[in-house]
C-alpha cells in the first residue's frame, strides 16, 4: 500500500518490517472511535472556516457510510494498511477524492491514537462495570438466602471463629465495590480530550479544542498539547484496577475450588460449570473457577507491560506506544471473559450447610467465646484466654469438644463456671451475638446488604 509519507522516501519500507511496524491487526477494534473522533474534527474545522462547510459535510457524510459499511461487514478491514487511522483516512479519500485530504489539517495521528484510545477505554470501562453489577447481583442472592447459614470462620486457613454464609460473600461484595469506584474514578481522570494537541506542540490554526472534547462526550481538554499525546497514565491506572478485579476474582476462585473438594464440601457447583475428567469418572472438576485464578496471571503480565513499555520513555510520542494497545485490550478481554461466566457459576452453585454447620462445630471456633464468657463473669481477659486454653488441651487429650465437657470439668479448671455456659458457647449464640458493626451478627448483614443494593441502585 502507498504511504501518506511517501513524498519524503525514495524507497519503499521493507515488506517485513512494514508489517512489524503495522497495528491495524489489534487497533482496527477502535474504527467507530475513529470515524467519531474524525466527525467531531471535521465539525470543528468548518465551524472554524478552517474547511468550507460543503467539505465538511462531504466528509462527515462520507465518514457515516463508511461506519454502516464496516459494520455491515460491506467494507472488509484491509489489512495493509498501517493502522486503522490511516484506514480510515485513505478509505475516505478513495471515496470522495482530494476533499477526503482535506481532514487531516490541524491533527496528527498522535493526538488520532491518544483521543480513540480513551474513547474506547471509557465504553470498555462501562461495560465492565456493568459486568460487576451482575456479580454483585449473584452475590446479593446467594447472601440473602444464607444470612444465618453458620460456617466456620478461618484465620491462617485453621477454623478461627463461626460467621454466616452470607458474611463470607459479602466480603467479596464489598471488594467489588470498591473495584467498580476505582474503575469509575480512573475514567473520571481519563475523561478529556487530547485533540487537537496534534504531533506535540500544537497548531498554527485558530481552532476550538472545547467544541470537539465536547462533541466527544469529554468533560474537558488536555491542557498541555505535549501531555496530551504522551500521557498512557490512564492506561495504567484502568490497567491496576483490573489487576485488582483479577486478584478479588481468583482469590474468590480458590475458595470455591476448596469449598467444592471432598475435604470441605460446602457448596456443589452447578454441572454447567464444572467439568468431567477423561480417566476419573467420579471426577467434578472447578475448571471454570480455576482458569479465572489462572488468568488473573495474564492480566498482571499486562499491567507489568505498560508500565515497562512507558519507564524512561522521552516525551513525547514515540513507536513504542504502540504496545500500549495489544496490553490493555487483552487486559480487557480477559476480564470481560471471567465476568461472563463467573456470576452465574456464583449464582447458580448450592451450599450445603449442614456440611458447614459440621465442619464449624470442630476445632474450638467458639474458644473465644468460651473467653469471652468468663471476662463477662470479671476475670481479666488474659486470665480467661490461659483457662481457656488448659481447657482446649485438655479437650484434645480427651478426644471431645467444649460443648460436650462435663460442668464439673469445667468448674475443676474455674470455680466461676455455671449451667449458662453452654448456651453462651452454642454455635447460635455466638454469630449472634456478634453485635459489632461490619460483624457477622444478623443486624450487621443486613446492613450490609442494603450498602451493597443501594450501591448498586
Ligand atoms: N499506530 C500508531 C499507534 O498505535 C498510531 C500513532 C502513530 N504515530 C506516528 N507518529 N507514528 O500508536
Amino acid at each position: 500500500m502507498s504511504k501518506m509519507w511517501e513524498g519524503r522516501f525514495s524507497k519503499a519500507l521493507d515488506s517485513q518490517a512494514d508489517d512489524f511496524n503495522s497495528s491495524i491487526h489489534f487497533d482496527s477494534r477502535m474504527f467507530r472511535q475513529d470515524i467519531g473522533g474524525s466527525v467531531a474534527h471535521a465539525a470543528m474545522l468548518a465551524a472554524k472556516g478552517i474547511i468550507g462547510a460543503e467539505d465538511a459535510d462531504m466528509i462527515i457524510g462520507e465518514l457515516g457510510r463508511i461506519l454502516q459499511d464496516l459494520e455491515s461487514g460491506a467494507l472488509p478491514v484491509d489489512f495493509a494498511a498501517e493502522d486503522i487511522h490511516m484506514f480510515v483516512e485513505a478509505e475516505l479519500t478513495k471515496r470522495i477524492g482530494d476533499v477526503g485530504k482535506k481532514l487531516h489539517t490541524a491533527r496528527s495521528r498522535n493526538d488520532q491514537v491518544a483521543v480513540d484510545i480513551r474513547l474506547y477505554l471509557r465504553d470498555e470501562a462501562a461495560d465492565i462495570i456493568q459486568m460487576l453489577h451482575t456479580l454483585l447481583e449473584a452475590i446479593l442472592s446467594q447472601a440473602k438466602q444464607h444470612k444465618q447459614t453458620i460456617m466456620p470462620g478461618y484465620t491462617h486457613l485453621q477454623r478461627a471463629q463461626p460467621i454466616t454464609f452470607a458474611h463470607h460473600l459479602l466480603a467479596y461484595g464489598m471488594m467489588f465495590t470498591r473495584d467498580i469506584d476505582r474503575i469509575t474514578d480512573a475514567v473520571k481522570r481519563m475523561n478529556v480530550c487530547p485533540l487537537g494537541s496534534c504531533a506535540l506542540a500544537g497548531t498554527t490554526y485558530d481552532t476550538d479544542r472545547e467544541m470537539t472534547a465536547k462533541a466527544l462526550g469529554f468533560d474537558g481538554i488536555t491542557l498541555n498539547s505535549i501531555d496530551g499525546v504522551s500521557d498512557r497514565d490512564f492506561c495504567v491506572e484502568l490497567l491496576s484496577a483490573f489487576a485488582t478485579v483479577m486478584m478479588h476474582l481468583s482469590r474468590f476462585s480458590e475458595e470455591i475450588i476448596l469449598w467444592a473438594s471432598w475435604e470441605f464440601k460446602f457448596i456443589e457447583l452447578d454441572d454447567a460449570y464444572t467439568t468431567g475428567s477423561s480417566i476419573m469418572p467420579q471426577k467434578k472438576n472447578p475448571d471454570i473457577a480455576e482458569l479465572v485464578r489462572g488468568k488473573t496471571g495474564r492480566v498482571y503480565g499486562d499491567l507489568m507491560a505498560m508500565l515497562t513499555v512507558l519507564k524512561g520513555l522521552p516525551l513525547a510520542y514515540n513507536k513504542d506506544m504502540q504496545e500500549d494497545k495489544e496490553a490493555i485490550f487483552d487486559a480487557i478481554d480477559t476480564l470481560k471473559q471471567c465476568l461472563i461466566v463467573f456470576p452465574p457459576m456464583i449464582q447458580t452453585m448450592k451450599a450445603l450447610p449442614n456440611n458447614m454447620l459440621q465442619a464449624a462445630q470442630k476445632g474450638f471456633i467458639n474458644a473465644t467465646d468460651l473467653a469471652d464468657y468468663l471476662t463477662k463473669k470479671g476475670l481479666p481477659f488474659r486470665s480467661a484466654y490461659k483457662i481457656v486454653g488448659q481447657i482446649v488441651a485438655y479437650c484434645i487429650e480427651k478426644n471431645t469438644v467444649l460443648e460436650a465437657l462435663p460442668l464439673e470439668t469445667y468448674q475443676q479448671f474455674e470455680p466461676t463456671f455455671e449451667q449458662d455456659v453452654y448456651e453462651e458457647i452454642a454455635l447460635t449464640t455466638c454469630v449472634e451475638k456478634r453485635i459489632s458493626a461490619g460483624g457477622t451478627g444478623l443486624a450487621s448483614i443486613e446492613v450490609q446488604i442494603a450498602y451493597v443494593e443501594n450501591f448498586l441502585k
